[in-house]
């Protein structure tokens, strides 16, 4: 189905550290760390998401070695671009001069899998062969930043990927649970064409509902992969999983009884960036020369909606 052939990541330049919410809401250093594992967030306070996305996906084209003009397809995740219309896929498709199709997927925090998911399909099916996916996010931009129980978690970030005809992705599986209350945004436009009537347009979440969710969500992915594909989680080299909370990220760990050192995590740097957490993730490991040829990763995310995706992928670059 497919192959990841380059990866590419961007985070904007300003910093907010744990001391900076201190001085904005009722919270402290040692609760957002004990509590999240979060101790830096990156946040977009000047230039557009267009621009950031455009970074990462310059970094993923450079490392897969591959031009603009060769991709036949541009899928961008992200709760939003800078638009409503044009979508950000065709905003960074413009700016990197490619002239193929692009299109945005919304799946939040599972968008990147979800975006795997229709790149696997399509190239399957041979309609397209080179594909850029980018996720990025501008969580900033839902944030209430007087809300303590979440201005603390979010950060903004880019990450991209290359894929094209391979036989690497060994499994995928995107699904919905039902819960919308627990984890939504709106536009904060108004919906009402006559009143014009603007709408409170901030993240709010059930955080101890998510966290029940994502631990089951991620687990019971990992047994049906070890139903398909006869794996345990022993044979995985990798688990790069959305970086929610680093304390969801370590009760699965625990459950599956595996070492610390295959569980990578970006959330301390970079809080939840939603669907760009793990491309960005993977980028980093890639760059540092981390997985070798034939290594498995297990991905899986979990978010609004509620989505969940996850796949195995052998690493074949
Ligand atoms: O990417 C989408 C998916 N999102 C997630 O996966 C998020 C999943 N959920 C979580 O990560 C956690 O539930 C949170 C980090 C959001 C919250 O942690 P928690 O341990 O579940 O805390 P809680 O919501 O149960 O709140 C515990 C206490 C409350 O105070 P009381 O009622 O016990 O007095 C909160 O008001 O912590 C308080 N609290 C805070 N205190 C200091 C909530 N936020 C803060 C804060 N600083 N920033």
């Amino acid at each position: 189905m497919l192959k990841i052939i380059g990866t590419g990541r961007a985070v904007p330049d300003f910093i907010a550290d744990n001391a900076f919410f201190e001085r904005l809401v009722d919270t402290s250093d040692e609760w957002i760390v004990s509590r999240t594992g979060i101790k830096t967030r990156h946040i977009l306070t000047e230039g557009s998401l267009t621009e950031l996305a455009f970074k990462a996906a310059k970094n993923a084209l450079d490392n897969a070695n591959i031009k603009p003009n060769d991709l036949d397809l541009i899928i961008c995740s992200s709760l939003q671009g800078d638009y409503i219309t044009p979508s950000l896929a065709c905003c960074v498709k413009s700016k990197i001069k490619a002239t193929c199709p692009a299109f945005d997927i919304n799946a939040a925090c599972a968008g990147f899998i979800y975006s795997l998911n229709v790149a696997a399909g399509l190239i399957k099916s041979e309609i397209y062969n080179n594909v850029l996916i980018i996720s990025a996010e501008r969580l900033s931009k839902f944030v209430d930043y007087t809300d303590r129980s979440t201005c603390v978690l979010f950060g903004d970030g880019a990450g991209a990927a290359v894929v094209t005809e391979g036989n690497a992705l060994r499994y995928i599986n995107v699904g919905t649970e039902e819960g919308i209350e627990l984890l939504f945004a709106n536009s904060g436009l108004p919906q009402n064409c006559f009143t014009k009537k603007r709408e409170q347009g901030f993240i709010t979440m059930n955080g101890p509902e998510i966290f029940k969710f994502a631990t089951q969500t991620v687990l019971s992915a990992i047994k049906d992969v070890g139903k398909r594909l006869s794996i345990k989680a022993d044979d995985i080299k990798w688990f790069l999983l959305h970086q929610a909370n680093g304390r969801i990220i370590d009760t699965i760990r625990k459950t599956l009884k595996q070492p610390q050192e295959k569980f990578p995590e970006n959330h301390s740097k970079f809080g939840n960036t939603s669907a760009a957490s793990i491309p960005m993730l993977m980028d980093e490991l890639n760059r540092e020369g981390k997985f070798k040829k034939g290594d498995l990763l297990f991905l899986s995310a979990f978010g609004g909606g509620l989505t969940k995706g996850s796949c195995v992928i052998t690493w074949d670059k």
